[in-house]
C-alpha cells in the first residue's frame, strides 16, 4: 500500500511554491520598510507554554494542539500560533534589554492545528505575523494593522474589510465578564456543553460558539463596549484617530472576541468580502496582549501583532483573479553534439552559473532535436549550440529564442558575451 500526506497538509510542488516565495519576499519586504526584524524559534515548544500563553480554556490549546511526549518524557507541543514563541524569546533571550525599543519583530513559519480539514483551514498552515513588544503608544496598534492592510493591498488584494474592537483592560473586562456571567447564567442549560464550561472559566468565549450562535441571547449580550472605563475607551478612540489619519478604513464590531485568551484593548480582523470565496472569509487576526509577556516570566510589557496564513492569502488571490508574476524561463540552454561537445558544454554551464545566468543542459543523452524541445519546455532566452566543428573553429552559435536571430561567438568570448546580451536586454 502506497503512503499518503497526512489530512490537512499539503506538498507544495515547482509552479506553485514560486508563488510562495512572490508573497514571502513581499512580507519581507514590506517588514523591512516599517523596521520589523525577523526571528526564527522552533517549530515545537513545551506544552505549558501554550497552555499559559495562549490560555488552557481555548479551543487551540483544548482540542487542537499536537502534543507528544518525547524520549526524554518532557510534553511538547507543535506550535499552533507564533505570539506564545516570540514572547518567550523576547523573555529568555532579554530583548527587553535592548536599546532601541519597541523590538519589532516578524516571522513567517509553518504553525500546526488539529482542526477539521476544509478550504482554507489546514492543519499545517504557514503564517506570517508581526509582533510589536514594549510599546503603549496607540500609534503603533495602528501601524500593525496599517502593515497588514498595506501588504494585502500591495498584492493588488481588494474587497477587504478590517474589523476592530476594544477588548478593554483588566478592569473593563472583570466588569464586562460579570455582566456576561448574568446575562447567560440562567438559562445556561439551553446552551451546549462547551458553553456550559465556559460560563465559570471565560465567559466571553461563549459568544465566539459556532455550535449556540443563533441562540437569542448571544444578540442581547452585553457589549463590552458598554464596559469600558474611561483609559480604556480614550486608548481606542486614539487608535481610531491614528487609522483615521493614515487613511484606513474599518469597522467596529462589537462582538470581535479572538480565539486566544491573551489579548486586551484593541483587538482587529482583517476580513474579505465578495463571491468566489467560500466559507473561510476571515484572512488576518490580531491584537494586544499586554500581560501576556509578565505571564511567560518577564517584565511587564506591552505586546501588539497580527499573524496571517499564506495559504488563505494565496485563495484570496486565486479567487480575486489576482495573477502573480513569476519568472519561469531559463537565460540559456546549451544544446551539445558528440561527446567531446559535451563535454565542453558541461564546463560551459558552470562557467554560466558562476556569473550568475539560470541555465541548463541536457543529462538524458538526447538527440539534438529533444534538446531543442527540452530547452523550449524550460523557456530559454537563448540556446548556445556547440557541436564537433564549432569546438574545433573554437566557436559557439548562439540564438535568440524570441528572434530566431543567431550569432557565433568565440568560445574565450561566450560568458561575457552573454552576460552582457542578458544585461541588455
Ligand atoms: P489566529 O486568529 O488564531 O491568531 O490566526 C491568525 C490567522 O492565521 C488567521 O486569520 C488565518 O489567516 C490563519 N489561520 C489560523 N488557523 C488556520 C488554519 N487552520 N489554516 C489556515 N490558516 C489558518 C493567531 O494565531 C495570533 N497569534 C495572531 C496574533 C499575533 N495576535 C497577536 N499577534
Amino acid at each position: 500500500m502506497s503512503i499518503h500526506i497526512p489530512r490537512g497538509t499539503q506538498d507544495i510542488l515547482p509552479g506553485t511554491s514560486e508563488l510562495w516565495q512572490f508573497v514571502e519576499r513581499k512580507a519581507q519586504d514590506i517588514c523591512r520598510r516599517y523596521n520589523y526584524k525577523e526571528i526564527r524559534t522552533p517549530i515545537f515548544e513545551h506544552t505549558e507554554l501554550f497552555q499559559r500563553g495562549v490560555g488552557d480554556t481555548t479551543d487551540i490549546v483544548q482540542k487542537e494542539t499536537y502534543t507528544f511526549t518525547d524520549r526524554g518524557d518532557r510534553s511538547l507541543t507543535l506550535r499552533p500560533e507564533g505570539t506564545a514563541s516570540v514572547t518567550r524569546a523576547f523573555v529568555e533571550n532579554k530583548l527587553y534589554g535592548n536599546p532601541g525599543q519597541p523590538t519589532k519583530l516578524y516571522y513567517i513559519g509553518p504553525m500546526f492545528r488539529y482542526e477539521r480539514p476544509q478550504s482554507g483551514r489546514m492543519r499545517q498552515f504557514v503564517q506570517f505575523g508581526i509582533e510589536a513588544l514594549g510599546s503603549n503608544d496607540p500609534g503603533i496598534d495602528a501601524e500593525v494593522m496599517a502593515l497588514a492592510m498595506e501588504f494585502y493591498r500591495e498584492l493588488g488584494l481588494t474587497g477587504l474589510k478590517l474589523v476592530i474592537n476594544s477588548l478593554g483592560d483588566t478592569e473593563s473586562r472583570i466588569a464586562h465578564r460579570e455582566a456576561l456571567i448574568n446575562h447567560f447564567k440562567p438559562r445556561i442549560n439551553e446552551f451546549c456543553s462547551d458553553c456550559q464550561q465556559r460560563l465559570e472559566k471565560n465567559p466571553l468565549r461563549i459568544l465566539d460558539c459556532k455550535k449556540d450562535r443563533d441562540h437569542e441571547l448571544m444578540a442581547t449580550a452585553p457589549s463590552i463596549l458598554d464596559y469600558l472605563n474611561e483609559e480604556s475607551v480614550s486608548y481606542f478612540e486614539k487608535v481610531k484617530q491614528h487609522l483615521d489619519t493614515m487613511g484606513i478604513s474599518y469597522v467596529v464590531d462589537q462582538t470581535l472576541v479572538r480565539g486566544l485568551d491573551y489579548y486586551n484593548h484593541t483587538a482587529f480582523e482583517i476580513m474579505i468580502e465578495g463571491e468566489g470565496f467560500g466559507a473561510i472569509t476571515t484572512l488576518c487576526g490580531g491584537g494586544r496582549y499586554n500581560g501576556l509577556v509578565e505571564n511567560i516570566g518577564g517584565p511587564e510589557t506591552p505586546g501588539i501583532g497580527f499573524a496571517l496564513s499564506i495559504e488563505r492569502l494565496l485563495m484570496a488571490l486565486k479567487a480575486t483573479n489576482i495573477v502573480i508574476p513569476i519568472e519561469q524561463s531559463i537565460d540559456c540552454y546549451i544544446v551539445a553534439l558528440g561527446d567531446t561537445a559535451k563535454d565542453k558544454a558541461a564546463s560551459l554551464l558552470f562557467e554560466l552559473r558562476r556569473a550568475g545566468l539560470s541555465c541548463e543542459k541536457d543529462y538524458l543523452d538526447k538527440k539534438v532535436k529533444a534538446q531543442f524541445k527540452a530547452a523550449d519546455r524550460l523557456e530559454a532566452k537563448y540556446t548556445a549550440v556547440i557541436g564537433e566543428d564549432e569546438l574545433v573553429a573554437n566557436k559557439i552559435n548562439v540564438k535568440k529564442m524570441s528572434t530566431g536571430e543567431q550569432v557565433e561567438v568565440s568560445l574565450d568570448e561566450f560568458i561575457t558575451y552573454m552576460q552582457d546580451t542578458l544585461k541588455e536586454e
